[in-house]
């Protein structure tokens, strides 16, 4: 396999990135063919879109040259609490638009996930998490195609990103993922991520004992 290129996201990236957030979405898994969440744009918005539109600047793709998609990426941001509140204005406004408007009729599983995350998502407000943004104020997305895993990729993006966020003064990163994320919790704790917190999980109602594991790490 060629070389695997990092770089800055660009617009003609949307596709490819989409793509393998939509292929990795189901705890590291893909969730094509599981008629779970058939709305492959909104689980793209809820999860992807607004780091591509409003963040680029701290977003890397990993490209292969030979196909020039974006087959991988690190995405986030340095300042948490600023980012949920640009999300909240930036992009739940489309989500509750499409959701509405389109995917309520057309993808009813995907519209009755988003209500149950909508309807858990005030309960988990605490003073943990905020404790969490302060110390570790930058947060982080990585998912790269089953094909491309275990090669090191994994670890060249995450190089990146932490070496951009040091770069850019921020002291601490943190992240979200799930007990149940096989692949991603022995590579957290390779990175020298802690686990700070733990909660019940707001996705994939249907999978008894799921949880949303939090790990963070100082820069
Ligand atoms: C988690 C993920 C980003 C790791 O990226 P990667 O390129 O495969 O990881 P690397 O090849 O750099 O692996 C570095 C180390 O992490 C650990 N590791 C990575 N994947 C692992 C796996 N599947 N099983 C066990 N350990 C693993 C190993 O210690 C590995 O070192 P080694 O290969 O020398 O043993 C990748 O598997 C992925 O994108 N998974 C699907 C999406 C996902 O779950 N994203 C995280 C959502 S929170």
């Amino acid at each position: 396999m060629s070389e695997v290129i990092i770089r800055k996201y660009q617009k003609a990236d949307q596709p490819g990135v989409e793509n393998v957030c939509y292929r990795t979405g189901y705890m590291g898994e893909g969730l094509d063919g599981r008629n779970l969440f058939n709305d492959k744009r909104l689980f793209t918005l809820l999860f992807n879109l607004y780091y591509a539109h409003f963040e680029p600047e701290h977003y890397f793709v990993a490209v292969d040259p030979k196909t020039d998609q974006a087959i991988g990426y690190i995405c986030g941001t340095t300042d948490t609490e600023a980012q949920e509140k640009r999300l909240t204005r930036k992009i739940v406004p489309r989500i509750l638009l499409r959701a509405t408007f389109y995917t309520s009729w057309r993808h009813p599983e995907s519209f009755r996930i988003l209500r149950a995350m909508a309807k858990s998502a005030g309960q988990f407000t605490g003073s943990a998490l905020a404790e969490i943004k302060q110390t570790y104020p930058a947060h982080l997305h990585i998912d790269i195609l089953p094909e491309y895993q275990r090669i090191g990729l994994g670890t060249r993006l995450m190089d990146t990103f932490e070496d951009h966020l040091r770069a850019h003064g921020v002291k601490g990163v943190h992240l979200g993922t799930s007990n149940q994320n096989y692949k991603a919790l022995p590579f957290y704790e390779k990175r020298g991520f802690q686990l700070v917190y733990e909660m019940p999980a707001q996705l994939w109602p249907e999978v008894s004992g799921l949880k949303t594991l939090f790990f963070a790490k100082c820069l």
